[in-house]
């Protein structure tokens, strides 16, 4: 394990702080997690789920507020920004994923993840179409709308950006994360450059950060991986996966997060864009449990368990992201008529405790369950 030296300087700009390591890279932190009111961050969480009414609240009481923009048009990041930027000055995190190149599958395999979604019905028609490249956005077109308005930080899930993205977020202020799920990965995100690391946890709802798509996942409890983190890396460490209540914020915190990232316990808030259906299984009584899946998108990620995770065990699926495309239709006429058993409801191991409320009485909330805990 490479040892890093900290050196923390004040630099010219004021509220700035340069952080150089042995290899000579001097990163600048711009943003100083100590300073928000609540050490909170409403988690980026892809697929219109996050709105700039839900992160705009989140910034004024006191977090941070995020957009998960993966698979988000340049024209659409641009608007959503511009709203949020009427409703607060407080700071927003920008999110996209590191997608892998990814080629066309042969026919055969084709017919496999097409065969296997084949044994089921639903209300309506759909067509199952098979996706042509390019399979994911071009993140350079995406990265045009932060750079004309920057937030205050940028994070990326999957993977390290290239350093020119984390040069050009430097070059402007913009604080920049990424998500770990091992000591390894994270230490390959010191090297890189980026401010801090996004400690992903196995209770995360959503899908595993892991570099490796198919490789092996250690599934580290979030306090166990944060932990390990804090001792590993010289890097600030935010804590995600299974963060309910202020005294999971506290126990976080103790183990030396700076900051706690909840995405399942903003899902119910009323500015969340959360579906209907989606909010009611969440909140429901039943005993379903968090699982992992393959079957919605190619890549591991995890949700309340229902009949399509169950029907697509063991079976053959696409790529990541082509499988999300494979299975958009079904996605979106389940989602259309409240079928819960064929929509991705992305959750985490948690999700029992999701409380349904707006973000400034949930914020009011966690901050008193804080404060009563110490
Ligand atoms: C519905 C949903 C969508 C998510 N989408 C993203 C995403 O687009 N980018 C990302 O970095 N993390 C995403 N995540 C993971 C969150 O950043 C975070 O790790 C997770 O929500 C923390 O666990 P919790 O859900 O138990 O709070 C998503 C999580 C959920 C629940």
């Amino acid at each position: 394990m490479p040892t890093m030296k900290r050196v923390i300087t004040l630099a010219n700009n004021a509220d700035s702080l340069l952080i150089s390591n042995i290899s000579g890279r001097v990163a600048t932190i711009k943003f100083e997690f100590s300073q928000l009111r609540a050490p909170i961050i409403q988690a980026p969480m892809a697929g219109g789920l996050n709105t700039p009414l839900l992160a705009s609240a989140v910034c004024n009481a006191g977090g941070v507020g995020s957009f998960g923009f993966a698979y988000t048009s340049a024209e659409k990041i641009s608007q959503d920004l511009l709203d949020t930027k009427v409703l607060t000055a407080g700071p927003v995190n920008a999110n996209f994923f590191i997608f892998q190149p990814v080629e066309m599958p042969s026919k055969q395999v084709i017919a496999d993840a097409v065969t296997a979604l084949s044994g089921f019905s639903l209300d309506d028609d759909y067509a199952l179409t098979i996706p042509a490249p390019p399979f994911f956005p071009d993140i350079t077109q995406q990265l045009e709308a932060i750079w004309a308005l920057p937030p205050a930080i940028l994070t990326f899930h999957f993977g390290i950006p290239s350093p020119a993205i984390i040069q050009a977020a430097h070059s402007r202020n913009i604080s920049v994360g990424i998500t770990a799920t091992n000591v390894e990965e994270a230490l390959a995100i010191v090297k890189s450059g980026a401010d801090f690391i996004v400690a992903q946890g196995v209770e995360a709802g959503g899908h595993r950060g892991t570099f490796n798509a198919v490789g092996e996942d250690s599934e580290l409890p979030t306090e166990q991986l944060v932990r390990d983190l804090v001792k590993a890396t010289p890097l600030p460490v935010v804590a995600a996966g299974g963060i309910m209540s202020g005294q999971d914020i506290n126990r976080v915190l103790d183990l030396g997060a700076v900051a706690a990232q909840m995405g399942t316990g903003f899902l119910c808030c009323d500015e969340a864009g959360t579906p209907p259906s989606y909010r009611a299984m969440l909140l429901s009584d039943e005993a379903r449990s968090a699982q992992f899946t393959r079957g919605f998108s190619g890549r591991r990620a995890q949700g309340i368990s229902n009949r399509f995770m169950a029907f697509m065990d063991n079976k053959p699926t696409l790529p990541f992201p082509i499988q999300n495309s494979l299975t958009g239709p079904i996605r979106k006429i389940a989602a259309r008529s409240g079928n819960v058993e064929f929509q991705s409801l992305w959750a985490g191991r948690s999700y029992a405790k999701t409380r349904a409320m707006p973000v400034k009485r949930l914020m009011q909330v966690l901050r008193e369950e804080m404060n009563d805990d110490r």
